[in-house]
């Protein structure tokens, strides 16, 4: 189930986020207590996309079975510029409970709610080019590769090379018919 962000996710969200593997191809992390509440605490407030920045953030959890209510993942939806028509998606999971397609779930969902509700004509995701986990989800999605970008970001003192995966709304239309 996809809710917003609560400020009591803090510990669920440090559970995965407090992991090294996690947060190797992020600009930041892993995260201590302190940085976990004032993330929760930042993203409860990321709700609605109405200009080019703002976000909207949800965490994803198990709705049912014994472990209901644990935190799965998360993922951002914002907006590139201020059309608003241009959108850009990032997504981390809890690797406990990666590998059976949650991302996958979380991630189609929050691609509809960017096409269909706000009207989005393109979303794009940048993936460090050694993630590969994530550019295997990227073309899961229907995504394509679009750039290699070299030596683009700074990511804990290192410079990455950037892939840019892009969809567009008829793209995506067409691949749920
Ligand atoms: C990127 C990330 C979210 C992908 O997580 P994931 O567990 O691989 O993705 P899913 O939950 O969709 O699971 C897909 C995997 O489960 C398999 N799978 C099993 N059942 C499945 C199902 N019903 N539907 C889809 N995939 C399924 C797929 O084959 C796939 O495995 P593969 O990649 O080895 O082929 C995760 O690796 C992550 O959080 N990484 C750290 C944070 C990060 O780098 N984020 C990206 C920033 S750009």
């Amino acid at each position: 189930m996809l809710r917003y962000v609560r400020e009591d996710d803090a510990e669920g969200l440090r559970r995965y986020y407090g992991r090294e593997d996690v947060t190797r191809h992020l600009l930041d992390g892993p995260w201590d207590a302190e940085h976990a509440v004032d993330q929760a605490r930042y993203r409860s407030g990321r709700k609605h996309i109405t200009q080019a920045g703002f976000a909207t953030v949800l965490v994803a959890e198990l709705a049912d079975g014994a472990e209901a209510g644990r935190l799965v993942g998360d993922i951002s939806l914002w907006a590139v510029d201020d059309s608003l028509s241009h959108g850009e998606a990032s997504w981390v999971m809890d690797p406990e409970l990666g590998g059976q397609g949650y991302a996958t779930e979380m991630a189609r969902a929050v691609l509809d709610l960017g096409f269909r509700h706000y009207g989005m004509h393109r979303i794009q995701a940048q993936v460090e080019s050694r993630n590969q986990a994530s550019a295997r989800l990227c073309e899961r999605l229907g995504m394509q590769q679009e750039a290699h970008l070299r030596r683009n970001w700074l990511i804990k003192g290192e410079w990455t090379d950037t892939l840019v995966y892009g969809l567009l709304a008829e793209e995506f239309a067409a691949g749920e018919t």
